[in-house]
């Protein structure tokens, strides 16, 4: 086990893009969320985007992002993001890393003044940091329908006092994140 004391989380900037694709890709074991990191990155309605690395000593190990989300088709837009991806180094899963991101990233957002963020993720695994499953039971439907076994997967966190008062209704993500492709579960695409 390694000591998350020694542990340093910190702001992406660009000399930290090539560290990235190798922690996306070693994560998942295939390019596609490599690839759609690089996309996000600059897409400016992403913005504004919370991207965070990892390091032990002075290897980085893991990576999140937090993009912007909106509400479909409404005027008034409080700030809300989404939750994507989040990556671990296969050799240092499981040992807390992916929580120290998720913190650190949420202290980040709530300086910007966010107000709730979504993720599309592992249901047994985001509620350990704060998520709430079923998030379209909650007032938040996805941007694409979610197959109801997965339903719990759509989760979210409130983060402002203001919370769920900022708003209700349908999500949508900035621009590349909103293409149908990502919301599928289509091996044929990695
Ligand atoms: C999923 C992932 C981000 C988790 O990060 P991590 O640093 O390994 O997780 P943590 O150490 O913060 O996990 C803490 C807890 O979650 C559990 N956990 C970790 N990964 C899990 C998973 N995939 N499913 C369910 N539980 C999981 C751990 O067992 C641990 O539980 P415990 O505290 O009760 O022992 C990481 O394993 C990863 O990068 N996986 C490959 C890419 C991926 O699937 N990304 C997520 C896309 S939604």
């Amino acid at each position: 086990m390694i000591n998350l004391n020694n542990i340093e989380i910190r702001k992406t900037n660009q000399d930290d893009f090539d560290n990235i694709m190798i922690v996306e890709k070693q994560a998942f074991g295939y390019d596609k969320e490599a690839k759609l990191v690089a996309e996000l990155l600059a897409d400016r309605t992403a913005k504004p985007i919370v991207s965070l690395l990892a390091f032990c000593e002075d290897e980085a190990i893991g990576h999140i992002l937090f993009t912007r989300a909106y509400f479909d088709n409404q005027k008034v837009q409080p700030m809300m993001h989404l939750l994507a991806p989040l990556a671990i180094k296969a050799e240092y899963q499981r040992q807390g890393i992916g929580g120290m991101l998720i913190r650190a990233g949420i202290e980040i957002l709530q300086e910007k003044g966010s107000n709730l963020v979504f993720v599309l993720g592992h249901k047994e695994y985001y509620p350990k940091y704060g998520f709430i499953p079923n998030a379209a039971m909650l007032g938040y439907p996805a941007p694409y329908p979610i197959p109801e076994e997965f339903s719990d997967c759509w989760m979210v966190q409130p983060i402002s006092p203001t919370g769920f008062e900022a708003g209700k209704g349908k999500i949508k993500c900035s621009e590349e994140l909103n293409k149908p492709e990502h919301w599928r579960n289509d091996e044929s695409d990695r």
